[in-house]
């Protein structure tokens, strides 16, 4: 798509040659703590509980374990259960489900909203335009699909003419999410866009507010950015999230050096 430039700040070097440490967008503020193990205690990483409000770590909001019987599943018999899923009513109109793709094991977990008309037709999440664009959002930090990167979503099927997901629909869904996060284990979550925001941190968000800070999901940092589909409406904001992902992969670097 030729989009891959866009993806350089202005006199930039080429993203191979960033600086190791990238500073958080906004608030302004010293680089969170991470924890030293994978996984390691939230406490870890956590400001004292009167931290000051620029603080860029935000404590999660306890969330009552998804109910169903998910938790013993393995990938096939969880991705089974998503295909044959009548839990809302999305279901009705979807031509499949949509679970996610990726690397089982990866360290990094990219959530979107749910699948559109593209990835219902061909069950795959991000192939249509905003796909290319999640694609050459991850080159930007060195990433490719499929390569220690899992790809999911908030909702697994479509909903109509691409509308948001319903609160309940995000809520009726979001064992699946669970059940594979729980299974991927990854060490950083970037959620794209404010319904896979909501969805994983089970507060409201939005995003401009939220940009620069690190949430978690249980011990697991959250990151949040745009989604893809709101930079293809929003050229502006795509320096934003340039940052965002840059936020995330300084993140990761310390995660991992602090794992050694
Ligand atoms: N938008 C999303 O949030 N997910 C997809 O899979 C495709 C577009």
């Amino acid at each position: 798509m030729g989009l891959a430039p866009l993806w350089r700040l202005r006199g930039a070097e080429p993203v191979d040659d960033l600086p190791a440490e990238v500073p958080a967008p906004e608030p302004v503020a010293p680089a969170p703590a991470v924890p030293t193990s994978r996984p390691a205690p939230l406490a870890d990483f956590m400001p004292p509980p009167v931290a000051s409000a620029a603080a860029p770590v935000v404590a999660p909001v306890p969330r009552p374990v998804p109910s169903g019987d998910l938790a013993g599943l393995g990938w096939e018999e969880l991705e089974a259960r998503i295909r044959a899923c009548d839990a809302c009513a999305l279901c009705k109109r979807r031509k499949q489900a949509v679970p996610g793709v990726g690397d089982r094991q990866a360290d990094w977990l990219f959530v979107g909203e749910g699948p559109g008309a593209d990835e219902d037709e061909r069950g795959e999440p991000f192939v249509g335009q905003a796909g290319r664009l999640l694609d050459n959002m991850l080159a930007s930090i060195g990433l490719r699909r499929g390569s220690d990167v899992y790809i999911g979503n908030a909702v697994k099927c479509r909903p109509p003419n691409n509308r948001t997901p319903e609160t309940d629909e995000l809520a009726a869904c979001f064992p699946y999410l669970a059940r594979q996060i729980a299974l991927i284990q990854p060490r950083l979550i970037v959620a794209l866009g404010r319904p896979a925001a909501q969805a994983l941190l089970n507060q409201e968000v939005r995003i401009a507010a939220a940009r620069g800070k690190l949430f978690a999901y249980g011990e697991i940092p959250v990151v949040v950015t745009y989604h893809p589909a709101y930079l293809l409406r929003n050229l502006a904001d795509k320096a934003k999230a340039w940052e965002d992902l840059c936020f995330a992969r300084a993140t990761m670097k310390r995660l991992k050096a602090d794992a050694v």
